[in-house]
């Protein structure tokens, strides 16, 4: 495996980090506003309640003048002054309970907006990943782990997702409420609200600094739950390896193990929490303190009245605990940084894209009915190494052509660039269809017309007529059990229970190796395509039914063009003609006949397979 590390964290691409955010807000931005604004009110509010209490106490209770804006004051003055209030002390309760209702009302419009809004996020995201992926190249899948790319779409998403709707609403509530809070405090008394400014920017940089220390606990963490998942996904895919090799306890103490490192990890760090949250409280009360003390002192010099001082108090303690916030969500927000550069990976890498004067569907189709030929291809998965080498040879369309070849000769390389999974580079010979270079087929035209079975099926979770049918929703039944027929796999398929309607897969029934080939050749029959490409596709298939097969495609086959790729020759042999690979190179082609007798690998393996069914049979 190449090391990506690099690669995965690569900020090159059409996205910035704002950018992307931007994107992937479309659809919700709405609802964030509204979330913005209700934040905005609710805030206004709470603030509003202490200024009622402190003119209450100061001037209903007390004869301090009213200090209010002026349309508040003229408002007092028109229902009778703070006299009026005085008799009628229930009014004031009523003030304070509409406030308090108001603010019911736009928390709930609050949580409401941000659930939308946030839900709404999550979903663009999906989507866009999801679709986005899609699109992105064959060989960067086979380039970026699966688990990995699994996890960027689930916990990443789910961290941008927290940190638009949680933190940086946050941020944004948390400067309203020390702003004003700061604003009335200073408004009432300049020494007293220095003092209790002061606290502020010790309190943040506190936490900001912690947690900063501990984020690499954090990191710690995150980790180990990496490790546990990815032994419990592996044991649950191989649990078979696991069973036939007796691995339970092995396996069962390995777990534990990391188990219980993650454990300790998380005890270690709930302890440096709690530090953080003990010392962080002792410091907000000592400032609780210092402004209580300095203010009583003040109160009963008569420098603060005592609704001042009430009121004084409630603003510091609403200022408080939002400045001790701020340093967890400053650092969580680094956090979620790491997780947008791991997403803009995903959103960033390179679609597959048909070249703009690429042929038409026509031309393609036409051309697709004609000659293939490879002339003079080398190729490599990476720069360093080649697998392919100057790769020359011609199927004339209609014929059969069968690759013989060792393991790791190349073939299905040859049918993975055949196939435009990985692109010939420029420069490294030509592949082409009918006269056309591949490279100037759109890239759904060309798979169009390659009906291809590759050497590991895939079947999805789904029904097996939905597998065999999966070129078109609207196949008719009768075409899928046709192509079962000729696959030799319709019989089986009868045989249960659901017939055709059989779940494969976890939720289903469990093919064998040969029955999963079979029901692979039949999904790529439906495809009626003219190329049609076997890769070892009856390796799991008994000689039997490989010959039964064989002989019902030669009637179907018809004006197909075929490659055959197997390891035997028996399968070969009706080829119209052979090439033999070996280590990325054809070391001979002809007819099966001329082959038989050339002195090469083609003979050597026709001699010992041939004598071996001679054997079986005698
Ligand atoms: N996705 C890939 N990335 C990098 N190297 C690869 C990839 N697929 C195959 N290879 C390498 O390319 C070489 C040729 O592999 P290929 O699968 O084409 O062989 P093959 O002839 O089909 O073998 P077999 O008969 O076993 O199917 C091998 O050395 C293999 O390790
Ligand atoms: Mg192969």
């Amino acid at each position: 495996m190449k090391d990506n590390t690099k690669k995965q964290t690569a900020r090159s691409g059409p996205y910035t980090k704002a950018g992307m955010l931007a994107h992937f807000l479309h659809g919700s931005k709405r609802f964030f506003i509204a979330c913005i604004i209700s934040s905005f009110i609710v805030t206004l509010l709470e603030l509003l309640i202490p200024q009622v209490i402190r003119q209450t106490v100061d001037s209903v209770i007390g004869d301090a003048p009213i200090n209010a804006p002026g349309f508040i004051l003229r408002l007092i003055d028109s229902a009778g002054g703070a006299a009026y209030f005085r008799e009628h002390l229930e009014l004031v309760a009523l003030i304070i309970l509409v406030l308090a209702l108001l603010v019911g009302v736009f928390v709930y419009l609050r949580s409401q907006t941000t659930s939308v809004a946030a839900e709404r996020l999550s979903q663009k995201i999906r989507e866009d990943l999801f679709s986005h992926i899609q699109r992105l190249p064959f060989s960067w899948h086979m380039e970026n782990k699966t688990g990995d790319i699994i996890q960027r779409c689930t916990s990443d998403a789910e961290r941008i997702r927290t940190f638009v709707s949680d933190q940086l609403i946050s941020v944004f509530r948390i400067l309203l409420l020390v702003g004003f809070s700061l604003y009335f405090m200073f408004s009432m008394n300049l020494q007293l609200s220095l003092v209790a400014a002061i606290a502020a920017p010790i309190i943040v940089t506190y936490s900001v600094i912690f947690r900063v220390k501990i984020s690499k606990n954090f990191e710690a963490c995150d980790n180990q739950e990496g490790v546990l998942s990815t032994i419990a996904q592996e044991n649950l895919t191989g649990v078979r390896v696991v069973r036939a090799f007796g691995r339970e306890n092995f396996e069962r103490d390995r777990f534990e193990k990391q188990n219980e490192v993650y454990t300790s990890l998380w005890v270690h760090l709930i302890k440096l929490l709690s530090y953080f949250w003990a010392i962080g409280d002792t410091i907000g009360g000592l400032q609780v303190l210092l402004v209580l003390v300095l203010g009583s002192v003040m109160c009963v010099n008569g420098t603060l009245t005592a609704g001042e001082l009430i009121a004084f108090i409630t603003y510091n303690s609403m200022m408080i605990w939002p400045v001790r916030q701020l340093g967890r969500v400053i650092s969580e927000m680094s956090k979620a940084g790491v997780s947008i550069d791991r997403i803009r990976y995903i959103m960033n890498s390179e679609p597959e894209q048909d070249r703009p004067d690429a042929v038409s569907s026509e031309t393609a189709q036409q051309a697709l009915r004609g000659d293939i030929e490879f002339d003079h291809v080398s190729f490599g998965y990476d720069s360093e190494k080649e697998i392919l080498h100057d790769i020359s040879f011609r199927i004339k369309a209609g014929t059969t052509l069968g690759i013989l070849g060792s393991t790791g000769s190349g073939k299905s390389t040859l049918m993975h660039l055949l196939d435009r999974l990985y692109d010939l580079p420029e420069g490294s010979g030509r592949i082409s269809i009918g006269g056309v270079d591949i490279r100037d087929m759109k890239a759904a035209d060309l798979r169009r017309g390659i009906g291809m079975v590759l050497q590991e099926p895939f079947l999805f979770s789904r029904t097996i007529s939905e597998n065999i049918g999966i070129i078109d929703r609207n196949i008719p039944e009768e075409d899928i059990r046709r192509a079962a027929d000729i696959a030799c796999v319709d019989e089986t398929i009868s045989e249960f229970t659901n017939g055709y309607d059989t779940m494969v897969g976890e939720r289903g029934v469990t093919l064998s190796g040969g029955q999963k080939q079979r029901t692979a050749i039949a999904r790529m029959l439906t495809q009626k395509a003219p190329i049609m490409v076997f890769d070892d596709s009856l390796s799991a298939v008994d000689a039997e039914t490989d010959a039964r097969i064989r002989s019902r495609l030669a009637q179907l086959l018809g004006t197909a063009t075929v490659i055959l790729i197997s390891h035997r020759v028996t399968t070969l042999m009706q080829a119209d003609q052979i090439i033999v690979m070996e280590k990325g190179r054809i070391t001979e082609s002809g007819t099966p006949e001329e082959l038989r007798t050339s002195g090469g690998l083609y003979q050597r393996i026709s001699e010992l397979q041939l004598e071996d069914t001679d054997k079986e049979v005698g």
